[in-house]
């Protein structure tokens, strides 16, 4: 009996999806635990780019069965466009996905809440992806949500008035003066509860408990990072779930003593979307380029990501709080062409050195340490073996696991599926 976990070690967008799209022929389940549509999973095969926000990574394949978990929150307005869009490929959603009965529904409402929020904080704003995330998860510790289940309950519209209600009054509070159609919102809103309600609704620890009994293989896919993550991460710069391995027990129900191999996925670079500290930004021709040659645009928002050098300090921090056991390095391709490449592996803070993530990581707190090493210059987008690799990539990874102290299995050298190599 096992559950493996795979998650983002920094700010998110690290290529969870590519991964686990990668890895589910050798899994009998694919199962989200936290996040929603705030996500943007990119999976390229055969030619075609496919983003998901809130179905597993596991869609794609023929025999998995993918599986929302309780931790997830679901807006069904965007589920409803998911599922259309799978349509488009035949793929069978109807067997293939569950949905916990225990998961949380964005209600427009939340997206509103959102919008009105981020407009009254002006310049200390989250940069949040509008998507209702925060709002969804104050209404389930507020323990006021309405969930999955509920849907299967003739009172449900009435709860749903009286949240909604509420909200407006929040709204209201906000004076944030945002036009809104509630009405119009409403009708999309049912419209798409109606096809939701088509799925199959599941209790799904139990599930998941009898599926470990079976022997079969489960992954946990995580969404964000764990930069991210509402306690270990940035704060208040961060997301509202646990991104981190935690996250994964109480978001599938899944005990920590069934978890087995975690998955840690991390760029050779580092990149930001929002706002909120970020070391070894860069602001010079080196981080546009990484930019550009790296496509950092947002696939939920679209909005350009943030770049800078690989930060060890906080990669560390991420590796320990997880307990990672196999590190995934994505976007090595990216790197190549630059004569140098840096790598933090301390900060200097209130006048020391220090090589931990402090409480208080604000720019104007943290000047970052740098070792310098040799780049190349060899594209490696079309390279199928490690074999292959130049003497600096080598030299790159090597310096990674000696500093991080855990092995790095995969390297991903292009989008496409094909191109991840296996160490
Ligand atoms: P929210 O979760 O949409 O409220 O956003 C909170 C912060 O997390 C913002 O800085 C977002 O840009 C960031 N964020 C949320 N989801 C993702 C993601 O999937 N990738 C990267 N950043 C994200």
């Amino acid at each position: 009996m096992a559950v493996n976990l795979l998650l983002g070690l920094q700010w998110g967008d690290e290529g969870k999806g590519k991964i686990v799209d990668v890895l589910t022929k050798d899994y009998d389940i694919i199962a989200r635990f936290q996040g929603g549509p705030n996500a943007g999973h990119t999976l390229e095969f055969d030619g075609i780019k496919h983003v998901l926000h809130t179905i597993p990574s596991g869609i794609f394949h023929p025999n998995a069965i993918n599986l929302v978990g309780n931790g997830v929150v679901i807006d069904p307005v965007i589920f409803k466009r998911e599922l259309e869009n799978l349509e488009k490929y035949n793929v069978d959603y109807k067997t293939k996905l569950l949905i916990s009965r225990k998961a949380h529904l964005i209600l427009p409402t939340h997206r509103i809440l959102d919008a009105a929020s981020e407009a009254s904080k002006g310049k200390a704003k989250i940069g949040s992806t509008l998507k209702g995330i925060g709002p969804t998860y104050m209404d389930k510790t507020g323990r006021n949500g309405i969930r999955v289940g509920d849907l299967e309950l003739n009172d449900w519209k009435e709860r749903y008035r009286n949240l909604a209600d509420k909200h407006e009054a929040m709204i209201d509070f906000y004076d944030a003066k945002i036009e809104y159609n509630l009405k119009e919102l409403e009708d999309e809103f049912f419209a798409a509860v109606e096809m939701l309600k088509s799925l199959t609704f599941i209790d799904s620890e139990e599930y998941l408990y009898r599926a470990q009994k079976d022997g079969k293989k489960i992954l946990a896919e995580g969404a964000q990072g764990s930069l991210l993550d509402i306690d270990f991460g940035t704060y208040p710069f961060v997301t509202s779930s646990n991104t981190t391995a935690a996250g994964a027990c109480t978001g599938l129900g899944v005990a920590p003593n069934q978890i087995k191999e975690v998955f840690g996925i991390f760029k050779a670079y580092t990149t930001r979307v929002g706002s909120g500290p970020f070391p070894t930004e860069l602001f010079d021709e080196v981080g546009e380029t990484m930019g550009r040659v790296g496509h950092e645009f947002g696939a939920t928002t679209g909005r350009r990501r943030r770049c800078g050098w690989l930060d060890l300090v906080a990669l560390k921090y991420a590796v320990q709080v997880n307990g990672v056991t196999q590190l995934m390095m994505m976007k090595g391709d990216v790197l190549s062409g630059f004569k140098k490449l840096k790598v933090c592996t301390g900060y200097e803070y209130q006048g020391q050195t220090i090589n931990h993530l402090p409480y208080n990581i604000e720019p104007e707190n943290i000047t970052p340490i740098y070792t310098e090493m040799k780049g190349w210059k060899e594209d490696l987008t079309k390279m199928t073996d490690s074999s292959q690799f130049p003497k600096e990539l080598n030299d790159y990874i090597a310096f990674l696991e000696k500093e991080l102290e855990t092995p790095i299995t995969i390297v991903s050298v292009g989008p496409d599926r094909k191109q991840t190599i296996h160490r």
